[in-house]
């Protein structure tokens, strides 16, 4: 008997593949453009209303596309911020500022004029009976029916949906079908590409062009860098039924590139198709997927897609900015978040792709050699937050560009991954080994010698818990610095590389010296009840966590988020799980989570020491960061790094596994109240499909793998081969 609860329009809502609500409430409005974003890598698309309310929070971004933000927007904070001293806040520094950037948020063109009858429909002023969206993570489409009642008493159906192209990504279309419920009254739509209006004021983009005819409309825009950008909307409209329905092909290119060709060519349908296609072909690329509770599967699900729809293609001049393409929070900037947190991910899942994201810091490199210059340092200190410039581009009143210094080595540390976990050895030769020269070279400069203690030591620095930014010796900031220096050294006797040491004229003697300061560089070892201190003096710090804030906590021992947890996953074999498990505990007690890192951080390292209650716990709160806006801040755009670093937890926490040059070493350990976890792992040239259930670990190397993979699960080892199926039980 065919199942009678399911038709077409009588399905099941799942919260696996959709993410859906009901209100058109203004106040949610920024929270809800997040939410129903869309991105390709290149535009970035807010989920804006099409009517374009007055309340609308609209975003439409293009990579790379930086400009100028006015200094006086930037607020001078007060002198008791967390992040600041007052010296940092006197109003005459407030003169030195340099022009900060932004992505410039361009004329929106998922925009449409809806008339009925005489009426022009205004959001704002019509009745809103029914306001349905619903975002389809397995297809990156966004769908919503609006249900009005006008002024005139009609009531009127609205469906509309938009995708913004995987498959051609100059390309964003949408559909609008306007269906009258119980009036005749005439019906006519156009879109239309918004004047601007919402542009930030702060930023120089202007309308150079605007053309209109008969179904089409083109504006072209200067950029603040000179360049001009077309967006070419391309439509039609036809009767179906009752329903009036508008197609519309939008492309957007360099004004050279013609898009309006583009966007003449394309068919709703077709385009869709491909779209469709694409999208799939990713998730398949991906392969991941968890059989847990509905919300944490549905936020991982929302998570991944926002990570492939963030990624440049082929473009080694952007990176993945902090909020990929979602939201103006972080001003669309570059921070570790991408090299640290965020690379692994796509290292694993698409390699070619990764290794744009190095060669983005590779192409300013230049700019980090003045940066290091600057303060007096040698090498290469990379920014801690840059856009397309390379320029240090924090607010000059935090003091972060110069004390948040691991950031060089966790740039130098994606070069190593890359290199381990890739066929490809030019990344290394070409890029990757310079960068990790200079990195070293400014980490050399930075040490100081404690000649009392006989060691080097890293002092003056903010720690990753930004509520301790005056320290000095964070474990972490140390731990990083000496792998540096270490690889370096170690690369340094690579005879392939003797071209690269010529070039930036480094020596033996300077490669020893990295080699000798890695050696005796301090890093704050566990002490006697296993506890890592995460910074000189720490201990000492108050515990006292009552009515402390942001404002009002560096005195105690409370984190913003727990750095000597971050040790785990690259340096994991250092400590002992017993060791693991005791600094999750201590930290635990004292983290705040006041950045979005912190939850999923925990959730990793819970589950590489195999608290997996404790994992699970934290993996569902962070799941839900943007979808239950846990931080209050959704409407800045999506918390990438987190969505990336859950990914984490699953393929380096619940998978246990540990990637080397030699093979794919697992040690699984799936949650209990977990049914099965799925995942892909692109390792040397070659793709494995994983599964873990209860009880079993079945991987299946691709049948066009070029080698034989190396695998162990629990100590057990397997080479597979292309096709080959491995079941382990576990
Ligand atoms: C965190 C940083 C992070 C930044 C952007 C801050 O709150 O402390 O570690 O890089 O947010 O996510």
């Amino acid at each position: 008997m065919p199942d009678q609860s399911v038709t077409p329009h009588v399905t099941p809502r799942d919260a696996r593949t959709q993410v859906w609500v009901e209100t058109a409430a203004p106040a949610l409005e920024g929270r809800l453009a997040t939410h129903y974003a869309l991105a390709n890598g290149y535009l970035g698309l807010r989920g804006t209303h099409e009517e374009m309310p007055d309340w609308a929070s609209p975003g439409f971004y293009l990579a790379g596309s930086y400009g100028p933000v006015r200094r006086e927007i930037i607020p001078i904070h007060s002198p008791d911020h967390i992040l600041t001293h007052p010296e940092r806040v006197k109003p005459e520094h407030h003169a030195e500022y340099r022009t900060l950037t932004t992505l410039v948020n361009l004329p929106n063109p998922v925009a449409v004029r809806l008339t009925i009858g005489e009426e022009r429909i205004d959001l704002g002023a019509v009745r809103i009976l029914a306001c349905e969206r619903l975002l389809h993570m397995a297809e990156a489409r966004v769908t919503r029916r609006l249900v009005i009642r006008d002024g005139a008493g009609r009531k009127t159906i609205i469906d509309s949906e938009r995708f913004v192209s995987w498959a051609d990504r100059t390309l964003l279309c949408f559909r609008y079908a306007v269906t009258p419920d119980d009036h005749d009254a005439p019906v006519a739509v156009v879109p239309y590409i918004t004047s601007g209006g919402h542009h930030h004021p702060s930023q120089r983009c202007h309308v150079r062009q605007n053309v209109s005819a008969e179904g089409f409309n083109q504006m072209t825009i200067s950029l603040p860098n000179g360049c001009g950008v077309t967006i070419a909307q391309a439509y039609t409209v036809r009767r179906e039924g009752r329903a009036t329905i508008l197609d519309v092909c939008i492309s957007v290119a360099d004004e050279r590139d013609h898009p309006e060709a583009a966007a003449k060519a394309a068919n709703y349908a077709d385009a869709r198709a491909a779209h469709v296609a694409a999208v799939t072909a990713a998730m398949r690329r991906v392969g991941a997927s968890i059989d847990a509770d509905g919300l944490s599967t549905q936020g991982f699900n929302f998570g991944l897609l926002h990570l492939e729809m963030a990624l440049p293609y082929d473009n080694p001049a952007v990176s993945v900015p902090i909020k990929g393409l979602t939201g103006e929070g972080y001003r669309f900037m570059v921070f570790w978040d991408t090299d640290f947190h965020i690379f692994p991910y796509y290292l694993l899942t698409n390699p070619a792709q990764a290794r744009n994201l190095i060669l983005y810091r590779y192409g300013q490199l230049d700019a980090y050699r003045r940066f290091a210059a600057r303060w007096g340092y040698n090498g290469a200190q990379v920014p801690w937050e840059t856009g397309a410039t390379g320029e240090e581009e924090t607010a000059p009143w935090l003091c972060l560009p110069e004390r948040e210094i691991h950031i060089s080595a966790d740039v130098a540390y994606a070069v190593k991954l890359y290199d381990d976990l890739t066929d490809d050895p030019s990344l290394l030769l070409d890029a990757g080994a310079e960068i990790v020269f200079e990195t070293a070279r400014f980490y050399a400069s930075r040490v100081t010698w404690n000649a009392a203690a006989g060691r080097y030591e890293i002092r003056d620095i903010g720690c990753p818990d930004q509520y301790h930014t005056f320290a000095d010796n964070n474990v972490f900031i140390n731990r990083m610095a000496k792998f540096n220096l270490a690889y370096a050294a170690e690369l340094a006797g690579d005879a392939r590389l003797h071209a690269v040491k010529a070039k930036i004229g480094l020596t033996a003697a300077e490669a020893a010296a990295f080699a000798a300061i890695a050696g005796t560089l301090y890093v704050i070892p566990p002490n006697a009840d296993g506890i890592i201190e995460e910074c000189d003096g720490f201990f000492n710090l108050s515990t006292d966590l009552r009515g402390i804030s942001e404002s009002f906590c560096s005195h105690t021992q409370a984190v913003k988020q727990p750095d000597a947890l971050l040790l785990f996953l690259p340096f994991g074999e250092e400590y002992p799980a017993e060791v693991q498990r005791a600094n999750w505990r201590f930290y635990a007690a004292r983290t705040l989570h006041g950045s979005s890192l912190s939850l999923p951080g925990m959730a990793l390292a819970a589950a590489g020491c195999g608290l997996l209650d404790e994992a699970v716990d934290y993996f569902q709160r962070s799941a839900r960061m943007d979808l239950d806006d846990v931080n209050l801040n959704a409407n800045l755009g999506v918390h990438l790094a987190g969505y990336a670093v859950l990914w984490e937890t699953v393929v380096f926490g619940f998978g246990g596994l540990r990637a080397t040059r030699d093979g794919l070493h697992f040690t699984p350990r799936l949650p209990r109240r977990w049914g099965e976890v799925n995942f892909a792992v692109h390792w040397r040239g070659c793709r494995l499909a994983v599964m873990l259930a209860q009880g079993t670990m079945t991987i299946s190397a691709d049948a066009g793998n070029a080698r034989t993979v190396p695998v162990w699960v629990n100590g057990e080892a397997r080479e597979l081969a292309a096709g080959m199926v491995g079941e382990f039980t576990v």
